[in-house]
């Protein structure tokens, strides 16, 4: 182990067709630390998050992930990483709906190789986590917009990846359980010691992130009206 930071995006650039979407991106999380990212609908704030996590390859630049380099990385390699690396929650969760959320959260270690027993265990441990009841024969589709997302925050979690990515996290919120969500999420890296990169068009959701940073005409720069509202 070293002491690089979680997430490290050196000039990072990635062309979609003739258009630069990221040109020259440049980004730093600390294990503890969150950052919000904000920007135009269109930026390439999704796509900075498909290539972290290697779902696309960049054009140019380097990404070092929970200490790997994604871009060396494929096949069985890439599959270890994403599910041992990162945890990502997406704006509407991305469960499966017919099943519980002890399941769906289980099934995040069960994919990692644990017993059923173990991830049960730490399914339930997660869900008492982020205040999601365990309700034998209730599937996620009976729940509501704020325990999804918490489900999805858990399943996140499962394996304690050092890299806790989320894409929209609250867009499908009402403002209560957006404020609820936006604790629950910006406390993980004080508790758990993740790094945090929160994508959000919402400001009083950024605002309770460490830093902000803009993505615009494809550079990440930092906004520095928006960093450190909440402290
Ligand atoms: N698979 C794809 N094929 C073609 N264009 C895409 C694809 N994915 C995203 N784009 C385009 O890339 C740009 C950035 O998309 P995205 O990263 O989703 O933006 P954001 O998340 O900031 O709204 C948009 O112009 C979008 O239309
Ligand atoms: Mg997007």
């Amino acid at each position: 182990m070293t002491d690089e930071p979680p997430v490290v995006i050196r000039r990072l650039s990635y062309r979609l067709g003739d258009r630069r979407l990221l040109d020259g991106v440049e980004l730093s999380v600390a294990a503890g630390e969150s950052v919000a990212v904000m920007g135009p609908s269109g930026a390439g704030k999704s796509t900075l998050l498909a290539l972290m996590i290697g779902l696309a390859r960049p054009s140019a630049g380097e990404i070092r992930i929970g200490g790997e380099d994604v871009r060396r990385l494929s096949g069985t390699r890439l599959a270890a990483f994403r599910r041992d690396r990162v945890g990502m929650v997406f704006q509407f969760g991305e469960l499966l709906p017919e099943l519980e959320a002890l399941e769906n959260v289980a099934m995040a270690g069960l994919l990692a190789g644990r017993s059923r027993r173990d991830a049960r265990a730490e399914a339930r441990a997660l869900l008492a986590d982020v205040g999601v009841p365990v309700r034998a024969g209730v599937t996620t589709a009976a729940l509501s917009g704020g325990e999804r997302q918490r489900t999805a925050i858990a399943r996140a979690l499962m394996g304690a990846p050092p890299v806790l990515l989320a894409d929209e996290p609250t867009g499908s919120l009402d403002e209560p359980a957006r404020d609820r969500i936006t604790r629950l999420l910006f406390d993980l890296p004080r508790s758990r010691g993740c790094a945090l990169l929160v994508v959000t068009h919402d400001s009083a959701v950024a605002s309770a992130a460490d830093r902000t940073v803009l993505l615009r005409a494809g550079e990440l720069v930092e906004d520095p009206a928006l960093t450190g509202c909440a402290r």
